[in-house]
């Protein structure tokens, strides 16, 4: 058999047959172009994005058109050209090149326009995404410059006349972006990437402008590669028979007819020849196939079939043909290409004669239904998905389709031609109207499936007056599947009578058609979902599928019919709409209420009725004359605003500069290599998990055998080959290394690698072995192969895990059975209600321990003051009774130092809500407080790890029986240590690398664990390299991800006994009138640990660390318990419990300011801890808060200091001042930490002023900017004037709010200790060995700049920096630098920087006193020059090489003057400040993120771009957090087969992280320019990795706000009462918290009050 020849970058290329099905990604892999990543595997995230280059019939340069790899099988490329990222075109002229970014930005010297603007603004970080979006971006930009749409309009290759003419763009200003707006976002709608928050990528295609047009193509000579090369259009014509016959490998043949006589004769023959075989019993079988991407969706890949028949060469089915009957869309003609002809064609007026061409109708539709099917998926996945291949996933498999929605309401018809064995029946052609085809309705049944071909859908083209809308929601703006869409067409006819209404004469709508498409629950609509969904029974990757059902509201249509287009008429007609959509079969509440949204904007809109009526909707607005009629949000805009970071500092360069990473481009070409790329040896075996289906089930058996008996299956692996090997053990150690456990008394067993028969599945997805074989389809099939019975609970009955089952041979036997099935704990309530818990506070002995769940130290609870006094003197229930758990069993002994004491007084409470207290007596003072109670449950979510890269390890067994791990890890000591444990080996006799991460996140800080020793099991057993790399289903259900939290609060206020005293803090008169302040505050939170610890621990750790901010609580406790789930072990993401914390401590502020009904932000503010005035003076403000008498604060206070205040304070701080200024008790937690200081650290604390966060985290007061970074946030930023413009927008629109919020987050920073070993080789270049995993960070590329900093000290200084292309960084190996811990936490770049600064430093010693003397006196000397200096003849004669172990507590500016006033800490704060401004549609829950202001304190940054990006990426990521990454598990009801535990959103499909059109519009970005020296790193810089994702809980306070405005209005403009909008924010979730607005009855009342008044005029 032929292999298949393709060209890709213009280099012929032969993919064997057996790759013939595989993923054309999967093939590049093999090759020298393997820039391409296979992050998804389902078209959803573009990493694997490569380029068709296709040259159109009509000449002119070629057209781009972009499609997804990872779904493109490797036989529908064949003969075709692709361009991936390796093979983007060099610039073309002297002035780019000249231009082109440093040597140490990696990459070939001149590179492509797009990679050179990637690298230039700073557009990747772990750059796995780089690739896809190059190859994207440059596509949409060469097309733009070249006028062609990029898309051709049918199958995978062919160009239907969109061919480019050339120099399209030129009209455009010189200056002027080539793409923006709409054109960049469709660009990069396909494209995802986790780290940079989005803003460099879309600055970096924004900047190629109309100038670059000849960059863009490249030099003649490259830009010929673009073109189709010869041989590829020949290979094209020699297929040009009649049915093209293509062996696919193992027997299976694609055919693709070429004409549709062909097709009909070649489908008939495939029919009878599966009758026939089937009356013999035997089996043949077949299958159309047209774009592929519907395995992106539903998984059946590698298509089975024997023979796949296309129908991507059929022109039939190509056509985009105007007729009479308006426009004939061929089954075959892909999104984008209907898309471009409807906006190239129809919607600039043409249309080929008969009822298109004459009116208006024609262009809205066309304007309408192409932006909609631009909105579908993204455009790699529309470049190649088929309108037919739609219709039919959408009947047979219920596709939520857009398509089917859009062409129904257009009352389209689908052309079928039947297939069928009996020779009569095969080939009659049949039309159905397409609603009764994908809906099953209708007089006439579909035929069966497989029964037909799908030729054609014919659109009848709208006549004059009739007005078409649609819209669809989705949890992102693109690319992702709708949650409800909706497609309204009117015909309007002027009324009879004349009839004018609002000034105008009136309509009447001659016929409606309104069709809807919605969300259901898998059981609905005949259970073609459910019936797939089966499957989670025997697989827990098994992508998950909601129901869809899609229909006319003929109700509605009927009222609308003949009735008057005016509002009043409308509103009467929608009120059908509610109950026909409450009533669909498995449509929830939400959903149905988002569907009548759509509905009751698109008759309003197709209507033509702009607005709803007089007399305003709501309350508020009831004085206007007129208010805006329900209609949709506009697109969102692509990111813009500002950024903002400190000029660099020339005495230290190159740290403070703004250089451009390390391999920048290297990234961008995707020559960068990760783990995947680690080249294994011939025989090397590929690993697939085999995984548990059902938590707590009892694993009875397990059966390799049919899996062995799959082509290339070599060998399965279990825990009994653990169990039979000499020294290993059964588990991948503990947290992070094994030698902790000894740290970890109490602490449960870690999990094992694998799972054997006769144990329990403790969560579902759990590894209970990996099937090996000789590629890694082959391990992937086989492994889904392997049998394994289940035992489950109650009914104790045995269940095969394949239907098939029939052989039972075990390959694991059965010990006798010694654990039970147990029901899983799938949720945090039933888990606390069966006090499953882990010993937190044994696993954190530093913290205090709790007591209110059970007697032994079960739950941490640090504490300040005395909560419990002062629960009891307002009457509140703590708040851990308040979490309405019952009483602890009776205490054996009580735990030491446990500050907290339970009260079991109080009732219950389960509500939000708030009360005020008698006064009462607290803390023994005599006088009388009122007190005042609010106190609330909150929930927390969880978010998952879509780190780019997913796990991977290559194990390699070595010649002493030690192993070589090459890991995808954030530590090569885990790594290490867990193989090693699992082996029974030394340390010594296990090696461990890493080169760099395609996103981590912390998800790679432990989980990688299971992957490498996997990995390492199997190779040695097998004595073969092992490479295991998950696919994104199976990482996702493995990997636990972010522990959700619920949390009960009471919180006490305690109005102060007198006003404000001082003139600032009586002028904050926007705080209102209250003088209630926040005197204490007790929360209980339960958070949800999985089924084995991992270090889900470290949520808690961290919420207890930042729960307390920067806020001045005198009484405070927070309890936190984990509970144990039957679900994936949850593990650090990204501040880990830290945001959790900020999320609870700011919704305990905005339901306090809601309680008290004062502005939240000024609440914020008078809650700030506050300098004393004697400080203040100095340092920051006449207008802080004084501590009053009692200890307390004042209630009322400023939003911030005034400017002047502020320029007071950019001052020194006083030095002389002494004092504590923290106005919280000491607690003990915070005394200890204070005697663990030693007393070196004790004397500096003397000599400065330090605040005290109610936990006892101390804050130098010359470093507290939070004043400061406050101030420019209200002040300058100008949010305290936006709220009044927000309120006005909401007064004055009824459908639309805005919300507004601002807070503050503290991250405390840990430092510690790391090794460095530096080396000078004797030609000037330096080796640098670093703790420090580069996974996107730029921990590399700060290390660097520090090194040539500090080695440059050596040098005069007019001769300094040294150059930075002299460094490199070495790969992470644990042979070069063991014992260097984890890369997390935040600290790692500054912890690495300031061991590699220690390790400089002394060779800046040798070299000051070895080599600066033999130069003899020269004033100036190069870097080269003094490194030559060493040298001694053989070599050098100089120690070169250094190793230090140290942190910044360690350098010596710790003790310069500079720093004097600061003292050296071992932890410090990371403080910022962020304020958002979102905007939702009331009806329909979808939101915009509208602006967001970011303000840090990063101290001096070693590389300020580096940490912008950190600072955008990670703010994004929590914006994923709070709107959109719901993550849910299978809770199935026991008729629905029970849930069995399984992640539901384990894939792209369903979990959706942000996208480029999610971020903030307006996105303004600053780093305090003038920061003070903190010490708190080499040149004083800060951690940045996870502090600013923190602040993203901003977007979700002010989507709350906006809820609330929303429900103020619902409630006829009455204040609403606090509501919880708990995270991810859906557009389920908010609609819903919009509150109840029944839209038909409001409207229909309003019009009835403009009518009277109207009359009453
Ligand atoms: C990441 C992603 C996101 C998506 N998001 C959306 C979305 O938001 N909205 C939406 O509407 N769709 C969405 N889709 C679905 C997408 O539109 C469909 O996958 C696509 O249209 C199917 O067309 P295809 O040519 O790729 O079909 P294929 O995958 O080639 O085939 C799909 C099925 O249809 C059959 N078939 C194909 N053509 C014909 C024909 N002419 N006659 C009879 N049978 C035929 C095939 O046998 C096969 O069973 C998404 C898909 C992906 C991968
Ligand atoms: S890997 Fe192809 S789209 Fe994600
Ligand atoms: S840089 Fe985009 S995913 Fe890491």
């Amino acid at each position: 058999m032929k292999p298949f020849t393709l060209f890709v970058n213009g280099e012929e290329l032969h993919a064997p047959v057996e790759m013939a099905n595989a993923p054309l990604a999967a093939f590049l892999k093999t090759t020298r172009f393997k820039s391409v990543k296979i992050a998804c595997g389902e078209g959803g995230c573009g990493a694997c994005t490569v380029a068709l280059v296709e040259q159109s019939s009509e000449g002119g340069a070629p057209s781009l058109r972009t499609i997804n790899s990872c779904l493109a099988p490797v036989y529908s490329v064949r003969g075709k050209s692709i361009l991936t990222a390796e093979g983007l075109p060099p610039a073309a002229t002297a002035a780019a090149t000249a231009a082109a970014t440093p040597a140490t930005a990696g990459g070939p010297a001149a590179s492509s326009v797009v990679v050179e603007r990637l690298a230039a603004h700073h557009a990747s970080q772990c750059g796995y995404c780089t690739p896809g979006f190059a190859v994207a971006c440059h596509a949409a930009l060469h097309n733009a410059a070249n006028g062609c749409s990029g898309s051709s309009s049918n199958g995978h290759a062919h160009s239907n006349g969109n061919g480019c003419s050339s120099n399209g763009g030129a009209a455009a200003a010189e200056s002027a972006p080539l793409l923006d707006g709409e054109g960049l976002r469709r660009a990069l709608d396909g494209n995802l990437c986790r780290c940079t928050g989005y803003r460099p990528i879309v600055s970096a295609c924004r900047s190629v402008g109309v100038a670059d047009i000849e960059d863009l193509a490249g030099p003649p000579a490259a830009g010929a590669a673009l073109l189709l090369p010869p041989r590829a259009a020949a290979a094209a014509a020699a297929t040009a028979d009649d049915v093209e016959e293509v062996a696919l490998g193992a027997g299976q043949v694609l055919k693709v007819p070429r004409s549709l006589a062909a097709l009909v004769a070649e489908s008939g023959r495939l029919a009878a020849a599966a009758a026939s075989a089937a009356a013999t019993g035997s089996f043949s079988s077949w299958r159309l196939v047209a774009g592929h991407t519907g395995p992106g969706v539903y998984k059946d890949w590698p298509l089975a079939e024997s023979v796949l028949l296309s129908v991507n060469e059929v022109p039939e089915l190509r056509r985009l043909q105007q007729t009479d009957d308006g426009l004939v869309v061929g089954g075959a003609v892909t999104l984008e290409a209907l898309a471009a002809h409807l906006d190239g064609k129809l919607a600039a007026g043409g249309g080929g004669g008969g009822v298109g061409s004459v009116g208006g109708g024609v262009k809205e539709w066309a304007a309408e239904t192409a932006a909609h099917l631009r909105r579908i998926a993204g455009t790699h996945v529309r470049n190649a998905a088929t309108v037919g291949g739609n219709l039919v996933l959408t009947a047979e498999a219920a596709l939520p389709s857009d398509v089917a929605t859009l062409l129904a309401a257009a009352g389209a018809e689908v052309e079928l031609l039947l297939v069928s064995s009996d020779a009569a029946a095969h080939g009659v052609s049949r039309r159905m109207p397409l609603l009764d085809f994908v809906s099953g309705g209708g007089a006439a049944a579909k035929p069966a499936a497989g029964g037909y071909i799908l030729t054609a859908v014919h659109v009848p083209l709208p006549h004059h007056g009739v007005r078409f809308w649609s819209q669809r929601i989705a949890e992102r703006y693109s690319n992702a599947a709708a949650v409800a869409n909706a497609a309204v067409s009117l015909r309007l006819q002027p009324a009879a009578d004349g009839a004018a209404a609002g000034g105008a004469t009136a309509s009447v709508v001659a016929e409606a058609r309104v069709v809807v498409g919605v969300r259901t629950d898998a059981a609905a609509g005949g259970g073609v979902a459910a019936a797939r969904n089966a499957a989670k029974e025997t697989d827990p990757t098994v992508v998950l599928l909601y129901g869809w059902d899609v229909r006319r509201l003929t109700a509605v249509e009927a009222a609308l019919a003949g009735a008057p287009a005016t509002p009043a008429a409308l509103a009467a007609a929608l009120a059908a709409a509610a109950p026909d959509l409450a009533a669909i079969d498995g449509v929830d509440a939400a959903t149905a209420a988002i569907a009548e949204g759509l509905v009751v904007q698109g008759i309003f809109a197709a209507a033509g009725v702009t607005t709803a009526t007089a007399n305003g909707a709501n309350g508020a607005a009831a004085a206007a004359a007129d208010v805006a009629a329900p209609s949709r949000l506009p697109p969102p805009e692509l990111v813009a605003g500002t950024q903002s970071y400190p000029a660099p500092l020339p005495e230290v360069a190159p740290v403070t500069e703004p250089t451009i990473k390390l391999g920048a481009k290297l990234q961008a070409t995707g020559t960068a290599q990760y783990t995947e790329d680690v080249p294994v040896h011939k025989g090397a075996l590929y690993g697939a998990y085999v995984m548990g289906a059902k938590a707590g089930a009892v694993l009875e058996a397990i059966d390799a055998t049919p899996a062995l008996a799959l082509p290339g299956a070599v060998r399965f692996v279990g825990a009994a080959d653990l169990e039979a090997g000499a020294n290993g053990s059964n588990g991948y150690g503990y947290t992070f290394a094994n030698r902790f456990e000894a740290l970890r008394p109490g602490a449960p067993p870690p999990e094992p690698i694998f799972l054997p028969a006769g144990g329990r599945v403790e969560y579902a997805g759990q590894p209970v072995g990996l099937v090996l074989a000789e590629s890694a389809a082959a391990a992937h099939r086989a492994a889904k192969a392997v049998q394994l019975s289940y035992r489950t609970a109650p009914s104790s009955s045995t269940t095969t895990s394949t239907a098939t089952a029939t052989n039972t041979t075990t390959t694991d036997a059965p010990p006798p059975p010694t654990v039970e099935p147990i029901t899983p704990l799938l949720d945090i309530e039933s888990a606390l209600a069966a006090r499953a818990l882990y010993p937190l506070a044994a696993l954190m002995p530093w913290l205090p321990a709790g007591k209110s769940l059970a007697p032994g130290p079960m739950t941490l609870a640090p504490f300040n003051g005395d909560v419990d006094a002062l629960l009891a003197a307002a009457g509140a229930p703590p708040a851990a009774a308040a979490a309405g758990l019952p009483p602890p069993p009776p205490p054996a002994a009580e735990p030491p130092a446990d500050g907290g004491s339970s009260s079991g007084e109080a009732a219950a409470a389960t509500a939000n809500g708030s009360s005020s207290s008698s006064s009462g007596d607290a803390n023994g003072s005599s006088r009388e407080r009122k007190l005042r109670v609010v106190r609330g449950r909150y929930y927390t979510p969880s978010q998952l790890h879509v780190y780019m890269e997913t796990q991977s390890a290559v194990a390699a067994p070595e010649e002493d029986g030690g192993m070589t791990v090459q890991s995808a890890c954030q530590g090569t000591d885990v790594i290490q240590g867990s193989v090693a444990a699992a082996l029974g080996l030394p340390l010594s006799k296990v090696t461990a690398r890493c080169r760099r991460l395609g996103g981590a996140f912390g998800g790679k800080a432990t989980l990688s664990r299971r992957v490498a020793a996997a990995a390492a099991v199997a190779a040695a057993i097998t004595g073969r390299q092992v490479r295991l790399q998950l696919p994104r289903n199976a990482d996702m259900v493995l990997n636990g991800g972010r522990a959700d939290c619920r949390v009960d609060y009471v919180a006490v206020l305690e109005e102060q006994a007198a006003a404000p005293t001082t003139a600032a803090a009586a002028a904050a008169s926007h705080v209102g009138p209250t003088r209630w302040r926040l005197a204490g505050l007790d929360v209980f939170v339960a958070a949800a640990g999985g089924a084995f610890p991992d270090i889900a621990w470290l949520d808690a750790m961290g919420l207890c660390a930042a729960v307390d901010s920067l806020y001045d609580i005198p009484h405070m406790r927070c309890e936190v318990a984990m509970v144990r789930t039957n679900l994936p072990p949850r593990t650090a993401v990204r501040g880990p419990g830290e945001v959790n914390g900020t999320m609870i401590i700011e919704q305990v502020m905005e339901h306090v300011a809601a309680e008290l009904g004062v502005n939240p932000e000024a609440f914020r503010a008078a809650t700030f801890l506050q300098l004393p005035p004697s400080t203040a003076a100095a340092t920051t403000a006449k207008t802080v808060t004084t501590a009053t008498d009692n200890g307390t604060a004042a209630a009322a206070a400023p939003a911030g200091p005034s400017e002047a205040d502020v320029e007071a304070e950019a001052g020194p701080a006083d030095a002389g001042a002494v004092a504590e200024a923290s106005t919280t008790q000491p607690s003990s937690a915070a005394a200890a930490a204070t005697a663990a200081d030693g007393s070196d650290q004790s004397k500096k604390e003397e000599e400065v002023l330090v605040l005290k966060t109610a936990f006892g985290k101390k804050i130098p007061a010359p470093l507290y900017t939070l004043p400061r970074l406050w101030h420019k946030l209200m002040r300058e930023a100008g949010w305290e004037a936006m709220q009044a413009e927000v309120d006005a927008f909401n007064a004055a629109h009824p459908w639309t709010k805005r919300g507004l919020a601002a807070l503050p987050a503290r991250y405390g920073m840990q430092r510690g200790n790391k090794p460095a070993y530096v080396n000078i080789l004797t030609d000037g270049t330096v080796q640098v060995a670093c703790h420090g995993i580069e996974m996107g960070q730029g921990l590399f590329t700060k290390v660097a700049q520090v090194a040539a900093a500090t080695l440059s000290e050596a040098l005069p200084p007019a001769n300094r920096p040294m150059d930075l292309s002299n460094i490199k960084i070495c790969d992470n190996s644990s042979e070069l630098l063991p014992n260097s811990g984890v890369t997390g936490g935040s600290t790692s770049s500054e912890l690495a920087a300031a061991a590699v600064r220690l390790a400089c430093l002394q060779l800046v010693d040798i070299l000051k006193t070895k080599a600066v003397p033999k130069l003899k006196g020269k004033e100036s000397f190069t870097w080269k020059e003094l490194v030559a200096a060493t040298s001694g003849g053989w070599g050098p004669a100089n120690q070169l090489g250094a190793f230090a172990w140290g942190g910044q507590a360690d350098l010596p500016e710790a003790s310069g003057a500079e720093a004097a006033a600061v003292p050296t800490q071992t932890d410090y704060s990371v403080i910022g400040v962020a304020g958002a401004l979102v905007e939702l549609d009331v009806l329909t829950g979808e939101r915009r993120v509208l602006r967001a202001d970011i303000l840090f304190d990063l101290g001096r940054p070693v590389n300020p771009a580096v940490d912008i990006g950190q600072v955008e990426g990670a703010f994004v990521m929590g914006l994923g957090m709070m709107l959109s990454e719901a993550a849910s598990y299978d809770q199935s009801a026991e008729e629905a087969g029970g849930g069995t535990g399984a992640l539901v959103q384990n894939s792209t499909w369903h979990y959706k992280p942000p996208a480029a059109a999610c971020v903030p519009a307006q996105f303004n970005v600053t780093l305090l320019d003038d920061a003070p020296l903190s010490q708190a790193g080499p040149i004083s810089s800060k951690a940045c990795g996870e502090p600013p994702l923190l602040l993203s809980t901003a977007v979700l306070m002010a989507l709350q706000r906006a809820t609330a405005a929303a429900r103020a209005d619902a409630a006829g403009g009455c204040s609403a009462d606090f509501v919880p909008l708990i995270a991810p924010a859906t557009v389920q979730r908010v609609r819903t918290a919009c509150g109840d607005w029944n839209a038909a009855e409001r409207l229909q009342k309003a019009a009835a009050a403009a009518a009277t008044a109207k009359a009453g005029k």
